[in-house]
């Protein structure tokens, strides 16, 4: 039997509508901070996210899923959503849009070739958000407190904001200096990965999966020390703001992100529920100044976060919160012949077309399983067809929620569904 594969799941039809409340609210916040929906391929080339996110990152190095595609191109799934939009913004000199910042939002499925873990897929839903072209503390603050307008809005409590600033690149410049003088001389006791890592990009070490526990990197010199007045200055600014808009937040001097691109504010939201798991990251994000020059972009600067679904659905399971149940059909129509199926067919066909939802039993079931089928479609209304009822045209529509009933016309749609919408409303 052929197996789905290893880190992918089936979303049943059982659970879509955990994901069409959630992607439906998605939407509805996104409209609420006037962001508007981008689409971009599910493949890029490869070279995006290898220059945009970083040679020496963890995704580029282990996790992308990259083929060469029939004319020899290398192309890849995309692991992330922020490299391809700013490729978007580019190359549609999205600069020159009257509305600025371009304020947009995905949601798409990211790729990843990771260790299976729980929270963790191959294939996950990103929500995420960029706001491209304006430098200002107001902007990363609105970024952050949409992200915790979503999950505040599913009632979720259990949350911790931390953040961080990484500075501009030559605060970073100077901070990088100070890790190879604080890891060299023990670089040996650390992975082979963190062994090349201190010469191409010593930040990454600071998030390996397998030496974060190394003493030397809980003794790290911390990045704050190395910001300049005017990264210090900015991140003063967004922690002000944040206070004046009551979110609040813990900073973590050793919050680094695990793409090359950030500068200045740094941000993740964690889960602490009991039972959420190992992984507790439920979004990140923050500013990237250099990365749309990198791209050989304008000299604009962008902030966004994202945030995958999967995560989102176990901070709910794990505080006990659940999605509402869609409401059942409208209207069941119960059958009690051959010549009555075919009349309920074109009955809730011509319904159906009115905006009533409706279903019939396709099972040639006796009358009692075909209640029970309604029953179990959570049908508001059933209506049974016999022989007397084709005959006369009349037939009870019976409401299920209190069990009254009353008479009527079987020819007359537009009648019997303004009824069934009356009686629902
Ligand atoms: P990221 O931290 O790599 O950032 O991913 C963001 C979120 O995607 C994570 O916090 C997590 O919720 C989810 N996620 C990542 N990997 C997995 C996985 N294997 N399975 C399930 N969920 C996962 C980015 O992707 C940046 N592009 C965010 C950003 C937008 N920064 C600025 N703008």
């Amino acid at each position: 039997m052929i197996q789905i594969p290893r880190g992918t799941q089936d979303i049943l039809p059982k659970d879509t509508y955990k994901w069409q409340f959630i992607e439906a609210r998605l939407h509805q916040i996104a409209q609420d901070y006037n962001y508007s929906e981008i689409r971009t391929p599910v493949f890029e080339s490869t070279e995006l996210f290898v220059r945009g996110v970083g040679g020496s990152t963890d995704i580029v190095n282990k996790e992308m899923y990259t083929f060469q595609d029939k004319g020899d191109r290398s192309m890849t799934l995309k692991p992330e959503g922020t490299a391809p939009v700013v490729r978007s913004y580019i190359e549609n000199k999205m600069q020159h849009d009257v509305n600025q910042p371009v304020k947009v939002y995905y949601l798409a499925p990211m790729f990843r070739y990771e260790r299976k873990q729980k929270g963790r897929y191959r294939q996950f839903v990103q929500f995420g958000i960029e706001a491209i072209g304006v430098e200002d503390p107001l902007i990363d603050v609105e970024v952050i407190s949409m992200l915790m307008q979503i999950y505040k809005s599913f009632g979720l409590s259990n949350l911790k904001l931390y953040i961080n600033s990484i500075g501009d690149q030559d605060s970073r410049s100077a901070y990088n200096e100070a890790l190879v003088a604080h890891f060299k001389p023990s670089i040996g006791e650390f992975c082979s990965d963190c062994q090349s890592r201190i010469d191409t990009n010593p930040m990454r070490i600071l998030d390996c999966k397998k030496d974060r526990d190394h003493p030397l990197v809980k003794q790290a010199p911390r990045i704050y020390d190395y910001l300049n007045e005017e990264s210090k200055e900015y991140f003063e600014q967004v922690k002000r703001n944040l206070d004046a808009l009551g979110i609040g937040y813990e900073i973590d001097y050793n919050l680094v992100r695990g793409l090359d691109y950030y500068t200045h504010t740094a941000f993740e939201l964690m889960s602490d529920a009991e039972g959420f798991g190992a992984i507790t990251t439920l979004c990140g994000g923050g500013r990237y100044n250099g990365l749309l020059e990198l791209l050989d972009g304008p000299t604009e600067t962008g902030i966004g976060f994202a945030l995958s679904i999967e995560r989102l659905i176990m901070a709910l399971e794990a505080e006990g919160i659940e999605i509402p149940k869609p409401q059942g059909i409208d209207l069941y129509i119960c059958t009690l012949d051959g010549a009555s199926r075919t009349a309920a067919s074109r009955l809730i066909h011509q319904l159906r077309a009115e905006g009533i939802s409706s279903d019939m039993d396709y099972k040639n079931r006796k009358l009692k399983a075909q209640m029970k089928d309604a029953d179990r479609k959570g049908a508001k209304h059933t209506i049974v067809i016999g022989e007397e009822e084709r005959e006369t045209n009349v037939a009870e529509l019976k409401n299920m929620a209190d069990g009254s009933t009353k008479q009527v016309k079987l020819d007359d749609i537009k009648a019997l569904a303004e009824l069934i919408e009356e009686v629902e409303s």
